[in-house]
């Protein structure tokens, strides 16, 4: 995180139900591996996979070793000192007399060790399992510890505010809110943290951060591929669910968010569900919804999405949303705020793009500007990783012309080597106890507030022109609309 410490993890057992699943085998294991190799994982460490296909350690860390050398950005390095960290426990999660199995292994390593190690019980489970282990897990005397025992869980959390609300309840009355991290990876990525570097390490920007400055903001999170074989998942979720309750509205509150006084934890978690609560009710007409039919892209046949494998040949399911928000407060009243997403567009790209309003008076001649555009600062999230403020110029010349030129700050040319990703960060903090990037149970629920006229009128109100999309195209033409109706245009640039 914008480490508030700069702590290092104690001794620590790292648990991962969902072991043998995709997630540890893409994100987890080679986030591990990356902290293992930059030397930020403790001595005494140890990782244990749990679930119910049959592994024996070794094989397992043959597994485990093929998703690093696919997923992770260090292929080589010293893997046979990091193995040995690593086990497998087959354990069906809900076989409550099971689970006894995991205080065993933290007392014979608090033996081993001659400390008593930090726990962590990391959910990369499919959701329905989540309460279910829970419930066993808060069982355990172990977890009453509540200094030295975290449970991690991951998204989505929750189907709406009344189920995200359930959920809460029930880890609520288990564990203590401070033992529990709710999962929003894009709070890991160096480049959102970096939202508030740029606001609150900067004397330059904030003056000018609001309304009588700033025209509209615009988040965009674009993806070029599709369901990659998730059809079971998606058709439950849905683009706003699964992009835009969570990753866009949290980087949409770095971007709106008062400036925390200190970087703890809840004083940044409480000034950024601020942000929610001051969202006004979203007027269902201010969201689009799309979702892409069978089209071809780069010369390669696109199934639609109708078609893909695990959903429904009726289905309403959004492949797309883009939506307009509000913030009601001194300093966003009557900004507009878009937000965007979908799969199977032209580009990958996480982009904001903040339009400042126009100079008041305009003294050059009309023919000297003829392309003159407002000031704008653009945030590449990924993958251009940059800061581009956007201004015009004089060029060069005898003749008075005027053009849009930019500043850039480019990660890739002002640092070497490369950021961590997301889960290193966010592994890293659930082991060290900061909690700053993780979701409290309160900022959960405001986001599904804030989501839920959307979903309930879409959920009243049949698509009656899905599919209405093509692949590789930058979604329906309501979206278009949406902002430009409004004087403005949809940009990654
Ligand atoms: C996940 C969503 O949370 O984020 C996926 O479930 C999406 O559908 C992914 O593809 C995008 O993450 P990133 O880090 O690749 O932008």
């Amino acid at each position: 995180m914008i480490p508030a410490t700069n702590q290092r993890p104690g001794p620590t057992v790292l648990f991962i139900f969902g072991g043998s699943g995709d997630l540890n085998l893409r994100k987890l294991t080679p986030a591990l591996y990356n902290l293992f190799i930059e030397k930020y994982l403790p001595g005494q460490f140890a990782v244990v996979g749990l679930g119910r296909s049959d592994y024996s350690d070794d094989s397992f860390r043959e597994r485990l070793l093929d998703g690093v050398k696919k997923f992770s950005r260090r292929k080589d390095g010293p893997w046979n000192e990091f193995a040995p960290c690593l086990s497998y426990m087959q354990m069906d999660a809900s076989d409550a007399t099971a689970y006894h199995l995991l205080s065993d292994f933290v007392d014979k390593k608090e033996q081993e060790w001659g400390e008593r190690p930090s726990v962590l019980f990391y959910l990369a489970v499919a959701p329905q399992l989540v309460p279910g282990i829970a419930e066993n897990l808060g069982k355990l005397d172990l977890c009453t510890d509540k200094a030295h025992v975290r449970i991690v869980v991951e998204k989505p959390f929750g189907h709406d505010l009344k189920t995200a609300q359930e959920l809460n309840a029930l880890l609520g009355g288990l564990f203590a809110e401070e033992q529990i991290y709710r999962i929003d990876h894009y709070l890991g990525k160096e480049t959102v943290q970096n939202i508030l570097a740029l606001r609150f390490a900067n004397s330059l920007f904030e003056p000018i951060w609001n309304r009588q400055y700033i025209e509209s903001v615009q988040i965009t999170a674009a993806e070029t591929v599709g369901l990659e074989g998730r059809g079971g998942y998606y058709e439950e979720s849905g683009a706003l669910r699964d992009m835009i309750q969570n990753h866009l509205l949290q980087v949409m509150c770095m971007v709106a968010t008062e400036a925390p006084i200190s970087f703890d934890a809840n004083e940044v978690r409480n000034k950024t569900v601020e942000v929610l609560n001051a969202i006004r009710p979203i007027d269902p007409s201010n969201a689009v919804r799309g979702q892409y039919g069978p089209g071809e892209v780069d010369g390669k046949p696109i199934p639609g999405y109708r078609e893909e494998k695990g959903v429904d040949p009726e289905s309403a399911t959004e492949t797309f949303a883009a939506v307009k928000l509000y913030v009601n407060n001194w300093r966003w009243e009557n900004v507009p705020f878009y937000l965007r997403t979908g799969k199977v567009l032209p580009e990958k790209a996480t982009v904001i793009a903040i339009q400042f309003k126009p100079a008041p008076h305009y003294a050059f001649p009309e023919e000297a500007s003829k392309e003159w555009r407002a000031n704008r600062l653009i945030i590449g999230i990924q993958p251009n990783m940059d800061i581009r403020l956007q201004f015009q110029a004089k060029r060069p010349g005898q003749t008075l012309a005027i053009d849009p030129v930019e500043m850039v700050f480019s990660y890739k040319t002002a640092y070497e080597g490369q950021e961590p990703e997301a889960y290193e960060t966010l592994l890293l903090d659930a082991m060290t106890g900061d909690a700053t990037l993780f979701m409290r149970a309160d900022q959960v629920e405001a986001a599904w507030k804030v989501v839920t006229p959307i979903i309930e009128n879409w959920d009243n109100t049949k698509p009656a022109d899905f599919p209405n999309y093509t692949p590789g195209t930058w979604g329906p033409e309501a979206a278009m609309k949406l902002i430009e109706n409004d004087g403005f245009h949809w940009t990654t640039k």
